[in-house]
């Protein structure tokens, strides 16, 4: 299958948000990635609901939202309601994954899992098959424009082997550090999903390098 792009709009202008997602809008990206980041479990805060809600209907872009918040399983039903399609909570915030898994996908949303970057990817192995979408965080999650940690290859390359010898359809989605220098490598391991923050928004033109990213790996 052919891989999918999902701009993080961490990198956009947030005063001029509308602008932003109708370039997304009219561009090749797949996904939109939406960080939500609560001040406790990572250094730093974003933003929630009201923007969610107010980003949703410029687009009818999958909204691909990353919960980076303590006790995820308070809010899945809340960021449904806010237009949510696939909801992501991390793996160290939650003590009932599997659970929680469940709860996301009663709301109808795709369930995803993130990994931090020192969480081994088999630790997911009892319950990959209840997971649409495994995050791994290949920067330390909080900030965007950080530096790519290249051990993250070896991670995607050890789950896509548990997920095809499984014959599963999860997806495997890197978030952090991923532009053009990097993309070929981690199509090669495996990934089918790629988060790009600076990438696309600090580039000259962001929806050419959306095609860019797109278009990598094909001859
Ligand atoms: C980091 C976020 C990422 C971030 C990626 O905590 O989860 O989605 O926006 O930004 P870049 O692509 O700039 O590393
Ligand atoms: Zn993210």
């Amino acid at each position: 299958m052919k891989h999918l792009i999902a701009p993080s709009i961490l990198a956009a202008d947030f005063a001029n948000m509308g602008r932003d997602i109708q370039m997304l809008h009219e561009s090749n990206a797949d996904w939109v990635h939406v960080d939500v980041m609560d001040g406790r479990f990572v250094p730093n805060i974003s933003f929630g609901f009201p923007v969610l809600k107010a980003i949703k209907p410029l687009t009818d872009k999958v909204m691909d939202c990353h919960l980076m918040i303590v006790e995820p399983e308070k809010y899945v039903e809340a960021f449904a309601a806010a237009g949510a399609d696939i909801i992501t909570i991390h793996y160290e915030a939650t003590n009932h994954l599997h659970r929680a898994m469940q709860q996301i996908k009663a709301t109808g949303a795709k369930a995803g899992v993130a990994l931090n970057p020192h969480t081994r990817v088999d630790l997911l192995f009892d319950i990959l098959e209840e997971i649409d979408l495994v995050c791994l965080m290949s920067v330390n999650p909080g900030f965007g424009g950080q530096k790519f940690i290249y051990s993250t290859l070896q991670k995607v390359r050890d789950l896509k082997a548990e997920i095809e010898r499984r014959n599963l359809t999860t997806k495997i989605e890197i978030d952090g550090g991923v532009g053009l220098q990097n993309a070929e490598v981690l199509l090669q391991a495996g990934a089918d999903v790629l988060v790009a923050g600076s990438a696309v928004f600090k580039a000259d033109n962001p929806k050419d390098m959306i095609d860019k990213l797109k278009q990598v790996g094909a001859e």
